[in-house]
């Protein structure tokens, strides 16, 4: 036998800027993010702009071409911005996501060059994973825009889409070179993104940090109203616990089988498809995360007090605790919820784990998920839903 046992180790840095008005030629963030070549030759670039986000905010690809008009020699866009569409729809299947790999490749875009995305976690997703496989990878800028991407989708290392009948079958690791989060483009999102996105803080929050936990349960009432100054500091602490997770937990590619940050989204990732993509991913998290909580109680992991305090900050937000689609069951009267474990474990690998509270702030892994248990969880929380309605 004759071996080389090849190792090495790539260390990556990028900033996650917190900013208002990004692109106010006086701001830096973005300039600063776009150095130019050695030799003074401005880089090529290309824009894609999330439509939802460009029907809110139609002035942007005008400021955008003034910014980097007063910026000259960072970065020069070789073609006006492109519209994608918004949402989940867009990372269904390969369309939207071969029109751009075209498209880098017509403008002539080198491995140096910037793709800069602009919009939801969705278009993020979806662009990401395109300028990450032409030429196996560009540099990506992320510009989020609504809650759920500035604390959570948009500042991490994936990118990806929903495929073979299943939620980012297809995507690829790939950290950006740059993260601008600007709090601004969160006053037009719809409510319903707007309180989806605030689940994924609870989900970071009960397993990472008893002190945010507490603070989100006693700031549910004025999020639920949308009090301005109230989403600012939810969406930083919440990208603030996803990167230090990324950066210490030692497994920022996910080898392992453990996944904290995904507590919550076997069921959700499931209930995302059984809806046909109807239930946004924040709403279908809130179901996972009040689901996986309420597992949790019946476990013995966490107290009913406790239980009772994230149902009452969901009601107050505005959260679904429940969907009919949790008791929807198969010709043979097995829940079809349940198959979205099976997935879970596949698009993890290895062995089935679970993360559930275990106390708040704390998590703890199964690798086994009680049927009649999950049943109880749901009769619970279909009780909770109608006392909502
Ligand atoms: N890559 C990751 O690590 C990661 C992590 C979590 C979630 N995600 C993915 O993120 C996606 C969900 O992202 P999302 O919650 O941002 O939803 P989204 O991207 O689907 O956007 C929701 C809607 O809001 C519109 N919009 C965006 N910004 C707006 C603004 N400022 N004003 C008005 N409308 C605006 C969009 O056009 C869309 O219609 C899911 O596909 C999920 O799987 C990815
Ligand atoms: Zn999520």
């Amino acid at each position: 036998m004759d071996t080389i046992r090849q190792r090495f180790a790539v260390s990556y840095e990028y900033p996650v800027v917190f900013t208002r008005n990004v692109f106010d030629p006086s701001n830096p963030s973005l300039a600063t993010v776009l150095e130019g070549q050695p030799d003074g030759v401005p880089h090529r670039a290309l824009v894609y702009i999330d439509e939802g986000f460009l029907d809110a905010w139609p002035d942007v690809p005008r400021q955008m071409g003034a910014y980097l008009a007063a910026h000259a020699g960072a970065v020069q866009l070789t073609h006006p911005p492109e519209t994608v569409p918004g949402g989940e729809h867009a990372k269904n299947g390969w369309n939207v996501v071969q029109n751009i790999m075209r498209n880098i490749g017509n403008q002539r875009l080198c491995r140096h060059s910037f793709v800069i995305a602009i919009g939801g976690g969705s278009t993020l997703d979806m662009v990401g994973f395109a300028a990450s496989i032409v030429h196996r990878g560009l540099r990506l800028v992320r510009i989020p825009t609504t809650v759920l991407a500035q604390g959570d989708a948009g500042v991490g290392v994936k990118n990806g889409m929903d495929e073979h009948g299943m939620k980012n079958y297809v995507g690829s690791f790939a950290p950006p070179v740059a993260v601008i989060n600007d709090y601004t483009f969160l006053r037009t999102l719809p409510d319903r993104y707007w309180f989806g996105g605030t689940a994924e803080a609870f989900k970071v929050a009960m397993i990472k940090d008893a002190g945010f936990f507490d603070a989100l349960c006693e700031g549910a009432p004025a999020l639920g109203a949308r009090r301005p100054g109230t989403i600012e500091p939810v969406v930083r602490k919440t990208a603030q616990l996803h990167l230090d997770h990324i950066r210490t937990s030692g497994d920022p590619f996910e080898f392992g089988a453990a996944r904290p940050l995904d507590f919550g989204h076997w069921a959700a990732h499931k209930l995302e498809v059984l809806s046909n993509y109807t239930l946004s991913h924040g709403e279908a998290v809130a179901v996972g995360i009040a689901l996986d909580t309420r597992y949790a109680t019946l476990s013995g992991l966490l107290n009913e007090v406790d239980c009772d305090r994230l149902m009452t900050a969901f009601a107050q937000i505005g959260l679904p605790v429940y969907s009919p689609l949790l008791k929807r069951t198969l010709p043979d009267g097995e829940l079809e919820i349940f198959a979205g474990l099976e997935e879970f474990r596949e698009h993890l690998g290895g062995q089935l784990t679970v993360t559930l509270p275990d106390g708040i702030g704390n998590g703890v892994e199964v690798h086994d998920m009680d049927a009649a248990r999950i049943k109880d969880a749901i009769g619970y929380l279909a009780e909770w839903g109608s006392d909502e309605d």
